[in-house]
């Protein structure tokens, strides 16, 4: 009984408020019923609408960052972070230094390294090539202490294609290479390249040997 009335009446299937809600247009028996949205569409899509309008003012009237900016912004963060965690690194640790300077092994290994990584452009004896000369006490960056070249070769000056080895030799490393070079100073060169910096006096090096060319 109660199926004969359903699809012989359509309309009694309906509730009394689903009726309410049935809209006019009838499309073949096809009929809609305007629900109402849901309360969490509205929300959001009202919501975005309004969003959108300071969003729209901020971005197009009053130079909001573009995306462009914020990339800068966001490398500019990343190379604060960076800096800063080279300057700690930077720090010269004296007693690191003394050990590995006063082991000759230590110092053989830090001539391995000379030639593997820096002969290419200071030169087979350090003579200076593209780089400068690092044997005839003539400094640009420091003053040709262990210590003040210490944080030059670990940042470098990658601009004048001095690269930075912090992220490519170990802290050891950097320390062996470094006693290395300090070995060498005053070395008798054949070909030198002429001296660039100022003369900073060394214990292997007390005086001047080649004088800066006009
Ligand atoms: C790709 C080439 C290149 C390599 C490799 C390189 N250097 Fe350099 N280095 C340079 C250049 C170029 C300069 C000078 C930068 C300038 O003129 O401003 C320089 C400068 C220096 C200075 C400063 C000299 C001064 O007068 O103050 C030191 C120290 C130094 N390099 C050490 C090293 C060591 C140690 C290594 C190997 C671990 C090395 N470099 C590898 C190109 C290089």
């Amino acid at each position: 009984m109660n199926d004969d009335n359903k699809t012989d009446h359509n309309d009694n299937q309906l509730s009394e408020e689903d009726k309410a809600l049935l809209l006019d247009h009838n499309y073949d028996g096809i009929q809609e019923l305007d629900y109402p949205l849901p309360r969490w569409w509205l929300v959001t899509f009202w919501g975005a609408i309004l969003f959108s309008i300071p969003y729209f003012i901020y971005f197009v009237f009053m130079n909001g960052p573009s995306l462009n900016d914020s990339y800068n912004m966001d490398v500019k963060e990343i190379k604060k972070l960076q800096h800063n965690y080279f300057k700690e690194l930077a720090i010269f640790k004296p007693e690191v230094y003394a050990s590995i300077s006063q082991t000759p092994e230590m110092v053989d290994f830090g001539e391995k390294l000379f030639v593997q990584n820096c002969t290419p452009c200071h030169g087979p004896n350090a003579e200076g090539y593209i780089g400068p000369n690092l044997t005839d006490g003539y400094w640009m960056y420091s003053e040709g202490t262990p210590e003040t070249v210490y944080p030059f070769v670990l940042m470098g000056a990658p601009a004048a294609g001095m690269p930075a080895w912090a992220d490519k030799l170990s802290e050891d490393e950097v320390y062996a290479v470094i006693s290395y070079v300090m070995t060498i100073q005053g070395r008798e060169q054949v070909n030198p390249k002429i001296p660039q910096g100022e003369f900073f006096p060394s214990e292997r090096l007390p005086e001047p040997r080649t004088l800066p060319s006009e």
